[in-house]
């Protein structure tokens, strides 16, 4: 049931991404499908993150936080679509919403902060080779990963206080598969002016103009730190060690931009939400396959793993 013309709302309806029967079958598996690999994936970088001695520097640590990130923020996304088809329960209370934004916005931000991290670590890597143990040791890199979980944390603090203050909602029904802030901004009849203000200043200064920036500046380095390598094979080397993150960074800016910069009044059609499903599944689910297949670290640490696994197998028979 709707509640149209109203002003207080005490639980939004989640509409999902089809309402078309037939479809919703096929969203469900590919969305079970999505959370499957993405869950296999990133579970299987952690622990080779965990477990491999030879992996244990800081851009493994890293990604070893950003695989977390990954595994939570795509869940808190994709859980409603997966219950709703099971229970058929479309409702989700007015707290739980605004707990899913603000998760999902702390998520989002913190995963930028997390690479512009590793974008330090790289530019260390490359144009401070020297000193990178020194640089970026365990205290550093504890540091580093601890201010971008707070900071990420505090900074959606502001946008979530503006949606606070929102009094009067055209409607409970959320056209869309969780509850995003533009998604709640439509629905929105009180004054939207001051969450515009403060997306805009948060998403200028803190969430992601400033890790961009800082992240530029960093390649702007390690591309003309690899330009001065004179050996063929020592540039190509010294590339490979970045191309991953690399790779990472602009698929999620990427993602970012088409999600958050594209009209709004397209929103309505499904084949919108779809692309925004897979939009917002990228960077959880190529994450870890980039790291994978373009790092020999990585492989090589697999195939130890595996081999360790098979003898305790036979040592157990
Ligand atoms: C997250 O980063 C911290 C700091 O570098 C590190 O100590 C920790 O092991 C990382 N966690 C994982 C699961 O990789």
């Amino acid at each position: 049931m709707s509640q149209k013309n109203q002003t207080h709302v005490t639980f939004f309806i989640i509409k999902g991404i089809s309402e078309v029967p037939g479809l919703q079958v096929l969203v469900f598996f590919l969305v079970l499908l999505l959370y499957l690999i993405t869950l296999s994936g990133n579970l299987t970088i952690l622990l080779l993150v965990c477990l491999d001695k030879k992996l244990h520097n800081p851009m493994y640590f890293f990604l070893g936080n950003l695989s977390i990130l990954d595994v939570f923020s795509l869940s808190i996304t994709l859980h409603k679509i997966l219950f709703t088809f099971i229970s058929g329960d479309k409702t989700v209370s007015f707290l739980g919403c605004m707990a899913q934004m603000y998760i999902f916005s702390s998520l989002t931000c913190n995963e930028l902060l997390m690479l512009t991290a590793m974008s330090y670590d790289r530019y260390v890597a490359i144009c401070n080779p020297l000193h990178y143990h020194m640089v970026m040791n365990r205290r550093v890199c504890a540091l580093l990963a601890i201010i971008c979980w707070v900071l990420g944390f505090i900074e959606v603090v502001p946008h979530m206080w503006a949606i606070s203050k929102f009094t009067c909602y055209k409607s409970n029904e959320i056209n869309h598969y969780f509850c995003d802030i533009l998604p709640i901004m439509k629905l929105s009849c009180s004054d939207t002016t001051i969450l515009k203000l403060v997306i805009f200043i948060e998403g200028l200064l803190l969430v992601s103009f400033t890790p961009f920036l800082f992240t530029f500046i960093s390649y702007i380095y390690i591309i003309a730190t690899i330009l001065q390598i004179t050996s063929n094979i020592g540039r190509r080397k010294a590339f490979y060690t970045c191309s991953s993150h690399l790779t990472v960074v602009i698929i999620l800016y990427l993602s970012l931009v088409c999600q958050y910069l594209r009209p709004t009044s397209t929103d309505t059609l499904d084949s919108n939400k779809v692309f925004s499903l897979f939009n917002t599944a990228a960077v959880p689910v190529l994450n870890p396959f980039i790291y994978s297949l373009k790092n020999k670290d990585v492989k090589l640490s697999f195939r130890r793993q595996l081999k360790s696994l098979k003898s305790l197998k036979f040592a157990s028979l």
